[in-house]
């Protein structure tokens, strides 16, 4: 494990009061339907033609998911990485009222501070993620941010691979983040990497009310394949929405055509938190006001700056699209599959 990445984590398990959860159960299905999350978008300019998340699709297809047993055919693929997102808090902005108590979480924020040692805690953003059975994510570390470079500007394999490479740690903005369950799945385990790429994955099963805390951009993690049922998965594509019936019962439709039918035990629903952890008011201010900021170009200098010293570059730089593939190879060594 590099000196620049924080791996502590915390289970909390209960994490919350058994109502809280309860309700959260309830303002799920009262939330209305979810949407299927896909990065479609491809990078224009640097990486160009490549996927925003290129660095860990790319691995997954290679290594057949963390098992490395995965035959299926690109598009099956993409349907069980497909899954369902909705944002439920953003900065001030409440989308799902009710939501309030676990966004401003004492323990949450406690723990968010242990993982950094930095006492401002600013919870940033939540939102709901929902897995059906068959799916599955790949392994990968999340977006960071650093100082005047988002993923609102710049693409998001790039932000990755900045923070892999150790180069521009004094710009990173730590982010902790939370994940957290609200039903018994089978399957659908969270595996992550605490003790670095090179290390066992712990796999934690998804169980009613518990939780785990960490730097999600440090830590390597992924959801394993939850269970899936006698049928095989349906085609799952973007535009189509998961819709709650009622009972625990849930559809997915694509525009009025119902696709497939599940009950709420055989789902995987979870609840992501993410704070930012700033030193002080000065820091926090620091970000605010864009002082100091990095600039794309700047990034590029360095890091072509560092493969040339490293051997991996000439002088002259090769094309968008095989320089960001040259530096994804370099600076991100996720973990092997699991043979065994
Ligand atoms: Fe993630």
């Amino acid at each position: 494990m590099q000196s620049h990445f924080y791996n502590t984590y915390t289970e909390l398990d209960p994490f919350l009061p058994n109502d809280a959860a309860q309700q959260l159960v309830q303002l799920c299905e009262e939330f209305g339907s979810y949407g299927l999350y896909s990065e479609e978008a491809l990078n224009e300019g640097i990486g160009e033609g490549l996927p925003q998340r290129f660095d860990a699709a790319f691995n997954f297809v290679r290594t057949g998911g963390r098992f490395g047993r995965s035959q299926d055919d690109v598009k099956t693929l993409a349907a069980r990485t497909n899954y369902f997102r909705e944002t439920y808090a953003y900065g001030e902005e409440i989308a799902a009222p009710g939501i309030e108590a676990l966004y401003k979480s004492e323990a949450l924020i406690d723990a968010a501070r242990k993982i950094f040692g930095r006492p401002v805690i600013e919870p940033a953003i939540v939102y709901a993620n929902l897995l059906l059975p068959g799916q599955e994510l790949a392994v990968h570390t999340d977006v960071p941010e650093f100082r005047g470079m988002s993923r609102k500007t710049c693409p998001q394999w790039l932000l990755v691979a900045m923070h892999h490479s150790g180069l521009f740690d004094e710009f990173r903005m730590p982010i902790a983040t939370a994940v957290s369950w609200y039903q018994d799945t089978e399957g659908g385990e969270f595996a992550f990497y605490p003790d670095g790429a090179d290390a066992p994955a712990r796999a934690h099963s998804v169980r009613f009310n518990t939780a785990v805390i960490t730097d999600t951009d440090s830590v390597f993690h992924g959801v394993d394949r939850v269970q899936e049922q006698l049928s095989s998965m349906p085609p799952f594509r973007p535009g189509m929405r998961v819709h709650p019936l009622g009972e625990g019962q849930w559809a997915v439709r694509s525009g009025k055509e119902e696709i497939a039918r599940y009950s709420w035990s055989e789902m995987r629903f979870s609840i992501s938190w993410k704070a930012y952890c700033f030193n002080d008011e000065e820091e926090r201010k620091r970000w605010r006001t864009h002082k100091e900021d990095l600039g794309l170009e700047a990034v590029l200098d360095t890091l072509c700056g560092d493969l040339e010293k490293r051997g991996r570059l000439e002088k002259q730089r090769p094309d968008n699209r095989n320089l960001a593939e040259l530096i994804v190879d370099e600076y991100i060594h996720f973990p092997a599959a699991q043979t065994t």
